[in-house]
């Protein structure tokens, strides 16, 4: 095929978009701004390669904004901000980036755990506003892990390696809910206990931490009733999508004390942040750090280039998901 065009609708790392400007004929958003909808229903007629990101929404009204489009490179894992359906219809390939995110995701959902369970995000402000007093023994308690129970909700690639580093380097007892039970060698290196009902994992757990995928059968997951019954006095980590929890129902548990804690990397209308959490000490918000290292976002950006390498070279699609 003659000089396919690929747009990258952010930026990415240099080192990546030089590899991409160097196979294809690519256009950055050199603003980094958000392109607007009808800047994306456009660009379904001017490239044949589309690269978003989860800060994209490609619905169905984008999809149909033209014929051009062959090849949806998603950069990211996570692809319910694309209408799949709308795009297999039109015969529109679509890959994502699995594996590389999964160390660092992993590594988010403990820097959130320990933020909670040791209250840093609290602590920080206070001494940062100049309101630390000093050391005395009641002060910022918060909750060890060793010996604890982490509960994952969904026992996949991040929800393992997420396991992996809470049992082997802090001590916790592993638990998950998953629609089967994980391959007997893997859970048998994490002692970990299967519960094949959602309720029965947040019951059991002192620590909960969310690997499902967003879209419509997670949305809401974790809604009242969901915390209702998890344990008094745990905590609620989520680096998964911001639709899976209820955050009204998460600040009500929060507020209440049943809840002692939550982290949080993803929210469901991003970059808003809801309101009734901003003001509540116990949560620890992050800016949807998750695969923000430069290792993973240029390993993010390589996977995507192959893909599109792959597409143009009429090969089998490394990461395609429809
Ligand atoms: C993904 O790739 O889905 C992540 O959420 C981006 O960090």
């Amino acid at each position: 095929m003659a000089d396919p065009r690929v747009l990258l609708t952010r930026r990415w790392p240099e080192a990546v978009e030089k590899a991409v400007q160097a196979r294809f004929e690519t256009v950055l958003n050199e603003s980094d701004k958000p392109m607007s909808q009808a800047e994306l229903a456009r660009a379904m007629d001017e490239f044949d390669v589309l690269c978003p990101t989860v800060s994209d929404r490609i619905d169905a009204e984008v999809i149909a904004g033209g014929d051009r489009v062959k090849l949806i490179a998603n950069y990211g894992v996570g692809f319910d901000h694309i209408d799949i359906e709308a795009a297999k219809a039109k015969g529109i390939a679509v890959t994502n980036t699995p594996g590389v995110l999964t160390d660092a995701t992993a590594d988010i959902a403990m820097t959130l755990l320990l933020m909670a369970a040791r209250r840093a995000g609290e602590g920080e402000r206070e001494l940062r506003a100049g309101k630390w007093s000093g050391w005395r023994p009641t002060h910022l308690i918060g909750s060890s892990l060793k010996g604890k129970t982490l509960g994952l909700v969904a026992f996949g690639r991040i929800g393992v390696a997420t396991a992996r580093r809470a049992h082997h380097g802090f001590g916790m007892k592993i638990a998950y809910y998953a629609r089967r039970e994980a391959d007997a060698a893997v859970a048998e290196k994490l002692g970990a206990t299967f519960y094949p009902d959602l309720n029965g994992l947040l019951g059991a757990s002192d620590f909960v931490s969310l690997h499902v995928p967003g879209g419509p059968e997670t949305a809401n997951l974790i809604d009242a009733t969901a915390l209702a019954a998890m344990k008094p006095g745990s905590y609620l980590i989520n680096t998964a999508r911001g639709g899976v929890v209820d955050h009204a129902a998460l600040a009500e548990a929060l507020r209440s004390g049943h809840l002692a804690g939550a982290g949080l990397d993803v929210y469901p209308a991003e970059p808003e942040v809801p309101s009734e959490l901003l003001g509540l000490e116990s949560v620890v918000l992050l800016p949807h750090l998750g695969s923000a290292t430069v290792e993973t976002r240029t390993a993010m950006g390589m996977k995507a280039l192959a893909n599109a390498v792959a597409w143009t070279e009429g090969r089998e699609l490394p990461d395609r998901v429809a």
